[in-house]
């Protein structure tokens, strides 16, 4: 089959084959792909255990999909464009020529670090080229990724190198974000205080600030390029790599206190992610594709890097913020370089939206055709912002819903196809069986309905394990529901069969499109020295989606509270990292549990909310008197 669809008639067509014959339509897909060896068997699949495995018996290596079998047709064309932090800086474009050469080249350098195949490797780098090329060499050799986002703190990324047991971490000196310098080898630096598995640091040269090298653990990028180079390493061959193989390892929230290390594998991963990303957007070759996230996400994993490397296609990749130097720079990167295709967040729509449209009048945005959104419901205001005074009422909106476990997008309109209905995310891709179920785990049919959104059978980019605690992923994902998997998400499917998701069932809040586990939030609360107990929970926020808000029960605060939240605050930027930062801190005298000692979250949510009247039954609580006192409290 071919990714291009191009009329409702045609997606209807498609869709119901992928449900009768599951199979043949996901091999017609992979057939599209480089294999080394093609698969025995296309999928063998159980949710119990779970063990999903597709493609079995086949070879292939994810890079060789993503450059070389490009350079027969577009040596030439540009894989990657750069766009600085500093407009003033120069912007940099890498062929697929150069970044096949890159790739290998820093491959090798791995390789003379002692890296190899399915040894762990932690990414921590602010957005570069070298950022991309680093997980491509890993992927070349068969090493593991586990890119930690640039704004986590020494102690989480302390724990994330633990849990995969990472031997090398790339990482280096420091980063440029709008006005602001962040010091990544000195966050290194301290979380490898915890590391005893790591021997090796490489550093790339960014901003070159002050930082310590190491002796015998620590060595410079360049240093390393010029060795191999000088040795004339400039030729790696890519590691041959099972279907199921490992290909990263990716960190997320969940309703427990410590994230888990989502898995993917190397076949089917990359062929969902190729697969989707042709058919969502409707690429067309030499269209610029511009997504907004940071590789340190699955976005950015799925939709800068192996989606459209895959497709060949030409992927931007920008080092700064969307507000700097002023609200304008993503219509300046967009005129600047003629993007064909935005994929950005809703936080970001509405915080632009919220500057005002002189920062978007005098940007030439014609070349644009297609809009994406992703990370969190967008609701209709910032849809019709975005279609009208971005898009100019010319270009689709496809509001596309996933997860880091999905690999890729699941529900989403096809550019140019799907009737759009703003906040809905549409329709199920070709291939994808969304399922909705009510409390008790019966199906809910028919339209008009809502319920917990799960899906039905396996597709290629599935997550495959929970690293290190397989026992973690089933009973996260796969024993709620029988035989089907629970993505954690409340969904409406409207008359017309449309699904809207409401947002997440369980204790997982979703702050600018980046989820953040409460538990996580109170254990970083609770290290703090004067806090007793607390309790975290979202409330709507106009320009993040949710926010953050902490009840906090603490003695010292009646000294002074102002001061007090304040060290609250640090201390949770210091233990996760700035994005977890509570918004509000309401000191508390209780919280409100039952008799058997559960907080009641919905009466928390519901005052955060600042819906003070409707709490609902507070008669099971051990003190209802509690309620009053937080209510009265309430910070607005
Ligand atoms: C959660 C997954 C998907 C990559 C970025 C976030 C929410 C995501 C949408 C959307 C409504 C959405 C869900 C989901 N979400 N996209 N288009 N509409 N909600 O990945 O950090 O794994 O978060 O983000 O609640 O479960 P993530």
């Amino acid at each position: 089959m071919s990714f291009r669809i191009s009329s409702m008639e045609e997606y209807r067509e498609v869709y119901r084959k992928s449900v009768e014959q599951p199979e043949a339509f996901w091999a017609e897909i992979a057939g599209s792909f480089l294999w080394k060896k093609k698969w025995d068997r296309v999928l063998d699949w159980n949710f119990k255990e779970p063990d999903i495995r597709w493609f079995s018996g086949g070879t292939l290596n994810i890079t060789e999909n993503c450059l070389d079998r490009h350079l027969e047709t577009r040596a030439d064309q540009p894989a990657i464009i750069w766009e600085p932090n500093d407009p003033e800086e120069h912007h940099r474009v890498l062929t697929y020529r150069q970044l096949h050469q890159k790739v290998c080249l820093f491959a090798n350098v791995l390789k003379n670090n002692g890296a190899k195949k399915g040894d762990r490797i932690c990414i921590y780098m602010p957005m570069v080229p070298e950022l991309a090329i680093a997980v491509l060499a890993c992927a070349r050799i068969g090493a593991v990724h586990s890119v930690v986002f640039g704004g986590f703190s020494a102690q989480s990324i302390a724990d994330r190198i633990q849990d995969a047991q990472c031997e090398l971490v790339i990482t280096a000196d420091g980063g440029f974000r709008g006005n602001k310098e962040v010091p990544l080898k000195n966050v290194i630096d301290d979380a490898l205080v915890q590391c005893p598995s790591v021997r090796r640091v490489i550093v790339l040269t960014r901003n070159r600030t002050p930082v310590s090298m190491i002796k015998g653990r620590d060595v410079w990028w360049e240093d390393e390029i010029k060795k191999a180079e000088t040795l004339g390493m400039l030729d790696c061959p890519a590691e041959e790599m099972d279907a199921e193989d490992m290909l990263f390892i990716l960190y997320t929230s969940g309703s427990t206190g410590k994230p888990k290390g989502v898995v993917h594998t190397c076949g089917g991963y990359m062929v969902y992610t190729g697969y989707t990303f042709k058919t969502v957007f409707q690429y067309e070759p030499g269209d610029v594709h511009f997504c907004t996230a940071d590789i340190g996400w699955i976005t950015g994993h799925s939709y800068i890097v192996y989606g459209p490397l895959s497709q060949g296609a030409t992927t931007l990749i920008f080092e700064g913020v969307p507000t700097w130097p002023d609200a304008g720079r993503f219509w300046d990167v967009v005129d600047k370089f003629k993007v064909n295709v935005l994929y950005t967040a809703p936080t970001a729509i509405r915080s632009l939206m919220q500057s005002g449209l002189e920062y978007v009048e005098g940007h030439d945005l014609s070349s644009l055709k297609v809009l994406g959104s992703v990370g969190e419901p967008i609701n209709q205001e910032a849809w019709h912002w975005y279609h009208e005074h971005i898009g100019k009422k010319r270009c689709p909106v496809v509001d596309t819903w996933w997860q880091t476990e999905t690999g890729g997008i699941l529900i989403s309109p096809i550019a140019g196809v799907t009737p759009a209905k703003p906040s809905y995310a549409t329709l199920p891709l070709p291939g994808v069986q969304p399922v909705l179920v009510d409390e008790k785990g019966e199906e809910i049919e028919g339209n008009g309905v809502s319920g917990n959104l799960c899906i039905r059978f396996p597709w290629p980019g599935m997550l495959r394990t929970t690293y290190g605690d397989h026992e973690r992923c089933r009973t996260n994902y796969f024993a709620a529901y029988d035989n089907l998997y629970f993505t954690g998400d409340g969904c409406l499917r409207d008359e017309d069969g449309y699904y809207r998701i409401t947002g997440r069932v369980d204790d997982v809040i979703n702050v600018s499109g980046h989820r953040i586990g409460t538990a996580e939030v109170e254990n970083a609360i609770n290290m703090h020295s004067d806090v007793i107990e607390s309790a975290v929970v979202g409330f709507p926020h106009d320009i993040k989606g949710q926010g953050i808000y902490a009840f906090v029960i603490s003695e010292q605060h009646l000294n002074d509270s102002d001061l007090t939240a304040k060290d609250i605050a640090m201390t949770v930027s210091r233990i996760i990292g700035p994005i977890a930062r509570p918004d509000k801190i309401q000191f508390v005298p209780g919280l409100p549990k039952t008799r058997s000692g559960k907080i009641m979250r919905r009466i928390l949510r519901k005052i955060a909310e600042g819906d003070l009247v409707n709490l609902g039954d507070t008669s099971t609580l051990l003190d209802p008197s509690v309620v009053d006192e937080i209510r009265n409290g309430r910070i607005a």
